[in-house]
């Protein structure tokens, strides 16, 4: 049973999530396309907050810019711009996720009155901000900077302590800092020229963005299913093979994008005979994810309300591994990889929400 006041909330959470995975759609692109340089500073681009169309709108100082770029170094306005809309769907997820987490402090404290009073002021001393920039007050900027720091701290602080669901407003709280968190590492692998390691932990950081709303979600709906302690402890399993899984085949991509690179990303039909042992590892790995599959679609098959999602977790396997496949007997066509990745982490959502929907 979902109480009917927190209906639209949950909604809404489900659509944070649909945006978490465009994000991560684009990231795919991005990398598909080799764009990642395509903006090679961060957070402007070419020195601009909105790039150039054209070589003639470049700034007199680009060569500097361009010296930083992994693959060309020419300007490519498709590069740019794929790397654009990548980033602007990132920050418009980051306000979706403000939103989220001030909607979240506020219906569920319980000082509801305080906590509007404190955003509105909060709102107030942000627009005095802008004010201050736009009329280039330095001694204003300051001032007005300070005292919006400390009461957004002090905003923070009293969320948290007069939240009546708790767990609900920590779980948002937790989100914005993570998707802070997340822009940040964003910025680290745009200086350090996209480290492959950097590339990795933000894959993590994605997954732990797309896993926070299901968990409010969860907490907020009451009826959950009931299950045999056998399926509980399975699909536990599932969720470590499956990141298992993930973060092998991410090393497998680091592979591929140094072999890649080195081939300077023509021959495609090279690029998986190149490739060393992990990638062994993971295409043999994927035998206990199809076994614990089929292991967790048979146990459930007779479990009302569950059928649904063991069955879209066995079809979203069975097209990973059809991915995996193409990619190795076509040559790695482009599109297959941000498709792989793309299922892949729904796969692990799909894994971990059904965990812990169950009791
Ligand atoms: C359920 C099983 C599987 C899961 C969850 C999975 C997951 C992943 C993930 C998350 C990546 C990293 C993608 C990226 O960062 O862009 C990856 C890469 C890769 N996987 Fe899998 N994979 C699975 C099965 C397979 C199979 C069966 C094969 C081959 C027969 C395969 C071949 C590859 C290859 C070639 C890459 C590198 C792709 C690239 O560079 O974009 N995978 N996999």
């Amino acid at each position: 049973m979902i109480e009917s006041s927190n209906k639209n909330y949950i909604k809404y959470s489900w659509f944070l999530l649909g945006v978490v995975f465009l994000v991560i759609l684009a990231g795919g692109v991005v990398r598909m396309t080799q764009s990642g340089m395509g903006c090679p500073d961060w957070p402007k681009c070419f020195g601009m907050w909105i790039p150039p169309t054209d070589a003639s709108q470049l700034p007199a100082d680009f060569e500097s810019y361009l010296s930083k770029q992994d693959i060309d170094h020419s300007f490519n306005v498709y590069h740019t711009w794929i790397e654009y809309i990548n980033r602007l769907l990132g920050a418009i997820l980051g306000v979706f996720i403000f939103i989220y987490s001030v909607w979240t402090s506020i219906k569920f404290s319980d000082r509801k009155s305080q906590m509007k009073k404190l955003l509105w002021t909060n709102l107030g001393l942000a627009l005095s901000l802008v004010i201050a920039a736009v009329v280039g007050s330095s001694v204003l900027l300051k001032i007005a900077g300070v005292l919006f720091v400390l009461l957004a701290f002090y905003s923070l602080f009293f969320a948290i302590r007069h939240a009546l669901d708790r767990p609900v407003v920590i779980v948002s709280i937790l989100l914005l800092i993570a998707v802070a968190i997340q822009g940040w590492l964003g910025k680290i692998v745009v200086d350090e020229n996209l480290s492959v390691v950097k590339i990795t932990i933000h894959m993590v950081g994605a997954l732990v963005i797309a896993a926070l709303p299901l968990i409010n979600i969860n907490i907020l709906k009451e009826r959950k299913i009931s299950v045999s302690p056998f399926l509980k402890h399975l699909l536990s399993g599932m969720i470590f093979i499956v990141l298992l899984q993930i973060i092998l085949g991410t090393q497998v991509r680091e592979e591929i994008d140094v072999i890649s690179k080195a081939l300077s990303y023509e021959q495609r039909d090279l690029w998986i005979d190149r490739l060393g042992s992990i990638f062994i590892i993971h295409r043999s790995f994927s035998w206990l994810v199809l076994i614990g599959t089929i292991a967790l679609y048979y146990k459930s098959r007779k479990i009302v309300g569950f059928v649904k999602a063991s069955s879209l977790i066995s079809l979203n396997v069975f097209i990973i591994i059809i991915l995996g496949i193409i990619m190795v007997y076509l040559d790695m066509p482009a599109v297959a990889q941000p498709l792989h990745l793309f299922l892949a982490c729904a796969l692990l959502m799909q894994v971990f929400y059904a965990r812990i929907r169950v009791v």
